[in-house]
This record gives C-alpha cells, structure tokens and sequence, in this order.
C-alpha cells in the first residue's frame, strides 16, 4: 500500500510560499457565489484511448481552461481525468448522497444555531500553496506537500487537498462562524474507499472572550467543551443514538486536537478530526483576543454507511440504476446493487526504480482505465542478490454498470504495461 495521504497523522479523509502566485492571484477572484452551473470539463476517450478535453470549465460564469490546470511541465502533475472533475460538484446535488448529507449537516446547524453558521460551497476548489498549507501551519516538510501527495497546477498553486485551505481567507473577511463544503483532491491509491476527488465540510467557530469569560473555564477548554457538545449532537443528528467516543489526535492547526469515533455498524468508525485552533492561525488573520473551534469531516466516508454504498466510484456515475435511488432530504435510504458484475484480475510485474511510486502508478491506472480500474495491490515485492526490486500488481477491472469483454480488458491491460514502460520508467519482467 502507497504511503498514501490517508495514513498522514493529520490528514482524515473518505473512506487537505509565501507569496500568491500570478496565476493564482486570477483563481482567487474565482469565490464562486453565483448559482449552481452543471457545465463541468468534459472529457470523452478517443479511438487510441487518451482522454480528450472537450471544453472547458464554467463555473459560476467563471471560466477556467484546461490549459490553466493542465500542463506538460514538471511543476504541473495534473492529469485529464482530473480536470474533468472540476465543476461537478456533487456536493450541490440535493438528490445525490453527498448532497443529501451535506443538507443534513446544515439542517443540524441551522436548527441548533438559529442559522448562525455562513456556509460557503462554492469557493474555487484551485489554491495557492499558501493558502493550502502555510496558513494552516503545515509544515514546510510535512509529507502532504509533496507531488506525490497533492496534485500542482503548478509551483505556487494546487487543488485543494483540504477545505482547510479556506480557513485563513474567511477569517480575514470577517467570517466567525461558517461551513465550507467542497471537492478536494490528493493522488492516491485504488481500491473501494479512495478516490482522487473526494468531498469534505469544515466548521470553523470563534469565540470572543466575553462568552468564556462568564464561565468558569479558560477559553481553551471551554471552545473545546462546545465543540465537543456540538460535533456529539451532530453525530446523533446523523446517526442517530450511536455510542461515540474521542480520541486524542494531531493536526498541525488545532491544539489539542481530537478524532470522533461512532460504534456504528458493529465497529468503531472515525468520523470526523477537530479541535481547538492555533492562536497563530487567529492572530494571522485579524481575531487577536478570540479562541475558536474547527472540525474538518468526509463527506464520501460517512455517506457510504449511511446510504449502503459499496464502492467510492458509484458516487461519480450518471448511470440511472444509482442515480434515480435517492431522493432530496431523506437520509434513511440504503442503497440496492443493480447486480454485480464480474471483476476480472491482471497481475503486472516490474522492476521499480528510485522514484517509483504507487501513486504514480495508480495515475497511470486511472488515466488508461479511468473508473473501470477498481483495485490495484501490491500482491508480490522481492529483492534479488543485485539489490533490484520487484514488484507485482494485480489489477481489478470492474464496471459498475455493464460486462466487460476480454477483448476489452485485454487491450486496457496492453495500454497500462505499455505505459507504466514509458511514463514510469520501470523495467518490465
Ligand atoms: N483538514 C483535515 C483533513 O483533511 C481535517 C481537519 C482536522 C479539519 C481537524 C479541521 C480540524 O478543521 O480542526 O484531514
């Protein structure tokens, strides 16, 4: 398994320079508040199998071309099926899972704040380095920035690997109390529970000192106290009456910093990473005397047990047999498998080299077979007298909604040797 993002001591996820960069200071005017548009990049696969961008994308009669996020240069690590993500926004479908869920979450907060909460779904999903790490004070050789880990559109600007990433810019507006809900997107492995585009939702609340003041509590405590009672209830809102429990965690943004866990389904299930944010982040951003709360949650994590969801790519299809099961507001439905059709495995070897990754690998999986690649695992890993390394893969082919045929299979498996050849560089055995 690829030292995936996932397994980052502060990153949760489904199943995150100093300066702004030019091109990114254009992408910071894209705060998107104009309605919901469906136009998304579109991309179809040509006869020779690449990907081909269609057009590009408009999103709240903002426009971003493919050329502004894809790129053949080394600072970019950007692929087609990427781009094609942007502006789908799932998370603004009321009939779709992770919009149901995400509705849910604001009717707790609505009800149980009398609207207090701002709530921002629509900020521009491209960020700068800046605003992705260093105002939420990861550090400068924290794994998560690397290539491997995030995808840059180039040296100063990426897509956003957290909602996090808007912390910093809505306090500086002035914002004390909202939920940002967004697509983020790391490089990652293959399997049911991770994908590149997954949907998180931030909660930030800031407190005065007038508030802790009148309690007997120092206002560390007692943000973390409120956050505590508010994240318990939105898990019973949730949930319903569930056994939770805290668990003491790291994020380099909060001190101290805490895990939700629910007894759901017979086992323990992390549900959400918060805590009581850094006076630095505060201080940075215009609140000096203030102490605030934030938690960070995903949203595809939570929605496959809740909705009986067996695989993360199911969120992405258009096929009516998924669509048509769910309905606006209702958070009871349990979703029913149309039928299951049948994996088919291709096991690859090869002899990795310096800078070979599973990531890497996992992109050039993707970027062949696009959604039809189900599950890469390392299922062979050998070191002969020379030193070399080996590698096997076995590779899933699966579609969601139809039979493939060998033929089919045959050539995605000739596509993917061919280009794990000359894309990574490894030796094939
Ligand atoms: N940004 C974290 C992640 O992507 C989640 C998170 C944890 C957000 C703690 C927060 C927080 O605001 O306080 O995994």
């Amino acid at each position: 398994m690829a030292l995936s993002i996932a397994q980052f001591t502060f990153f949760t996820r489904a199943a995150s320079s100093s300066f702004l960069h030019r091109t990114n200071a254009r992408f910071n005017h894209f705060t998107f508040s104009t309605p919901f548009s469906t136009a998304a990049a579109t991309c179809t696969r040509k006869k020779n199998g690449r990907l081909s961008v269609l057009s590009a994308l408009e999103l709240g009669g903002v426009k971003i071309a493919r050329d502004d996020v894809v790129r053949d240069d080394p600072t970019n690590n950007v692929p087609d099926s990427i781009f094609s993500k942007l502006g789908m926004q799932l998370h603004k479908r009321n009939q779709h899972p992770i919009g149901i869920l995400k509705n849910a979450i604001y009717e707790y907060f609505d009800a149980s704040y009398s609207t207090k909460f701002d709530k921002f779904d629509d900020l521009c999903p491209l960020v700068s380095v800046k605003q992705n790490f260093d105002d939420v004070l990861v550090p400068a050789d924290h794994i998560s920035r690397s290539y491997n880990d995030t995808y840059y559109v180039d040296s100063g600007t990426v897509l956003r690997c957290h909602t996090s990433a808007h912390q910093a810019e809505l306090l500086r507006d002035g914002h004390t109390h909202f939920l940002v809900t967004g697509d983020v997107y790391r490089r990652d492995s293959i399997d049911s529970t991770h994908y590149p585009v997954f949907h998180q939702m931030e909660g930030f609340r800031v407190f005065s000192p007038k508030e802790w003041e009148a309690s007997a509590l120092d206002g560390t405590s007692y943000a973390a106290e409120d956050l505590k009672k508010c994240l318990e209830g939105l898990a019973r809102h949730i949930f319903g009456a569930v056994e939770m429990r805290w668990i003491d965690a790291y994020f380099p943004f909060t001190n101290p910093s805490f895990e939700l866990e629910i007894y759901f389904q017979e086992k323990w299930m992390e549900v959400l990473g918060c805590g009581v944010t850094e006076q630095e982040i505060l201080r940075n951003n215009g609140q000096h005397d203030s102490v605030a709360w934030a938690f960070g949650l995903g949203l595809e994590r939570l929605a496959m047990v809740l909705f009986d969801i067996p695989d993360i790519r199911l969120f992405w299809t258009t096929d009516e047999r998924f669509t048509s099961q769910f309905t606006k507001g209702k958070m009871g439905i349990k979703f029913k498998p149309f039928s299951k059709f049948p994996p088919c495995y291709k096991d690859m070897s090869f002899w990795i080299n310096e800078s070979f990754t599973e990531n890497n690998l996992c992109e050039v999986v993707r970027g062949v077979a696009g959604d039809l690649a189900e599950e890469v695992q390392l299922i062979d890993n050998f070191t002969n007298k020379k030193g070399m390394t080996s590698h096997c893969y076995r590779i899933a082919y699966r579609s969601m909604e139809r039979s493939l045929t060998d033929e089919e299979i045959n050539e995605l498996q000739r596509k993917v040797r061919e280009q794990v050849e000359t894309k990574l560089n490894v030796e094939l055995r």
